[in-house]
């Protein structure tokens, strides 16, 4: 009972994902498929969401160890000398990421091609059979020239390997790169791979099939791939103007503007009305400071209940003195760890980091 008590003050009884073995994803798919993208972004939202992930990209391995890449040859599928380098490099980065989840890490994402069947299979063999980790193998195909083209001007021209290259060979290079994995390039396939969790991502998002999910975590995976944006987007962030509670030194409640609370949210539409924003919208959460601060901007605008600030539980709208005095432990309970802290009757940082999950999926 007790245990319980001092488990939900602290929030971990909120912790929404449980990992309960460690987990590689792997990604899979020719050059310029949006792999690194997916392999940071994923990697981001689930150290967001309290998970310990870390990438490991086989490219800078490569480029760490060798500075022979001079052009696509290097990529040659009959290149001995090169394929003798790529595929220690490979194992390089296994071995690193088998020892971030032997050592407290809780997901691994191998970013790298693996667009053979016997690389598949290496991986099967090093962190399923000889580690009992769990393995989720997530593909991006891509067969729209838009995209691709996209891709390769956005970032690929810009990669390390082409550093003082003029921009059209940097191009004519990189595709040349692809086509040598494309020579080689076996797709995941449910006659062959059915006993393997994956899900293929085609077009960056226009479809996708999913296989033999397995757990929490890995659901968990799909359903943030399924929902992310990959078009760059501008998000401006910013705070309500000083409201009445502010003037006052306390924490919530849900009181007016103050008169430069006001000021502000005038100032804030001109700003915003000079920045010219195509298709703009606003969010706001529902407390009216947040309201009164959007109010002059010309935009369609939303209300969310998930962007309220922190329920202060017992101690919404008090002040921090007034706090110290009535509720010391509290305080200092606070003090010791603001992100797990929960206060009575109301919520911890940690605990909003769950309720803005949603609001992460569709911004
Ligand atoms: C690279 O060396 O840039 C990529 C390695 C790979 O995953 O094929």
């Amino acid at each position: 009972m007790r245990v319980e008590k001092e488990k939900s003050r602290w929030g971990t009884a909120s912790c929404p994902t449980v990992v309960q073995a460690p987990t590689v994803i792997s990604m899979v798919g020719l050059p310029a498929r949006g792999k690194t993208y997916i392999s940071k972004k994923l990697t981001r939202y689930l150290n967001w969401i309290g998970i310990k992930t870390k990438v490991f990209n086989v490219g800078e391995y490569r480029r760490a160890a060798t500075d022979k890449y001079k052009s696509h040859d290097f990529f040659r599928p009959d290149n001995k000398e090169a394929l003798e380098i790529r595929q220690k490099c490979a194992l390089l980065a296994i071995e690193d990421a088998q020892a971030f989840l032997k050592n407290g890490g809780e997901v691994a994402v191998v970013d790298a091609t693996n667009t053979t069947r016997d690389r598949r299979k290496l991986l099967v063999d090093i962190f399923t059979v000889q580690n009992n980790f769990k393995l989720f193998f997530v593909e991006s195909i891509c067969d729209d020239p838009s995209i691709i083209e996209a891709n390769i001007l956005e970032v690929k021209v810009c990669s390390p390997d082409y550093i003082g290259m003029d921009k059209n060979e940097a191009i004519q290079d990189f595709m040349k790169r692809v086509e040598h994995y494309a020579r080689n390039y076996e797709k995941l396939d449910y006659n062959h791979d059915r006993n393997m969790s994956f899900i293929q991502i085609f077009n960056q998002g226009e479809r996708f099939l999913v296989n033999k999910l397995a757990g929490h975590l890995q659901s968990r995976v799909v359903y943030y791939l399924m929902n992310i944006h990959v078009l760059p987007r501008t998000i401006y962030l910013t705070r309500h103007g000083e409201s009445i509670m502010n003037l006052q030194g306390r924490i919530g409640g849900d009181s007016d503007l103050s008169e430069r609370g006001w000021q502000y949210a005038k100032a804030l539409a001109k700003f915003v009305e000079s920045e010219n924003i195509q298709d703009l919208k606003v969010w706001t959460s529902e407390m009216k400071r947040t309201k009164q601060t959007a109010k002059f901007i010309k935009a369609p605008t939303e209300h969310w209940k998930a962007l309220n600030e922190i329920d202060a539980g017992i101690c919404e709208s008090m002040t921090y003195e007034e706090i110290h005095e009535k509720h010391p432990d509290e305080f200092a309970l606070r003090d010791q760890d603001k992100f797990h802290y929960r206060y009575p009757g109301g919520e911890s940082y940690q605990d909003l980091v769950g309720r803005l999950e949603p609001v992460i999926m569709v911004s």
